[in-house]
């Protein structure tokens, strides 16, 4: 068993989809080990982004990452990391494929649902980085 991260964004709570979107990552076979909701600060969203700094985007990804509250979630699955960036799609949800959270739920390349770790190396980081051991089923 593998444990990845996820933030359902502040588009998805925004929109009432958050519900339908956990409906969907049960019924795909993960469990949910940690949940909570939070409105990022600024500082947070910026550290939690750090790797994309310098991209273009930055500035508008921590603007629309703090506009309003998100739900984080640890889940486990076998493959975990793989098989939620599968669930979820392309980046842009134009490219995503049928079936997939951000072909369902996303706006456009900013705006698109759900954030899921990338790596092993990501996913221990982004855990860690918001959740801590108590907070963990
Ligand atoms: P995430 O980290 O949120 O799971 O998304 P990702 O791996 O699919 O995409 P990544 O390249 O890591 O980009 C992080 C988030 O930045 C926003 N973005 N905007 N305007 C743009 O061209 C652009 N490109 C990326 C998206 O919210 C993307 O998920
Ligand atoms: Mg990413």
């Amino acid at each position: 068993m593998q444990k990845t991260f996820t933030i359902l964004k502040p588009d998805s709570v925004k929109a009432g989809h958050s519900g339908a979107i956990i409906t969907r990552l049960e019924q795909e076979g993960f469990r949910i080990r940690a949940m909570k909701m939070v409105h990022l600060t600024r500082s947070q969203a910026e550290g939690f982004y750090g790797v994309h700094k310098e991209r273009p985007f930055f500035g508008s990804l921590v603007a629309f990452m703090t506009e309003g509250p998100v739900v984080m979630m640890v889940l486990e699955a076998e493959s975990a990391i793989e098989k939620l960036r599968k669930l979820m799609g392309a980046t842009d949800p134009a490219k995503a494929d049928a079936g997939t959270i951000r072909k369902q739920f996303a706006t456009n390349i900013e705006r698109n649902a759900i954030h899921g770790s990338d790596s092993p190396d990501s996913a221990a980081y982004e855990i860690s980085y918001f959740f801590n051991q108590l907070e963990m089923s």
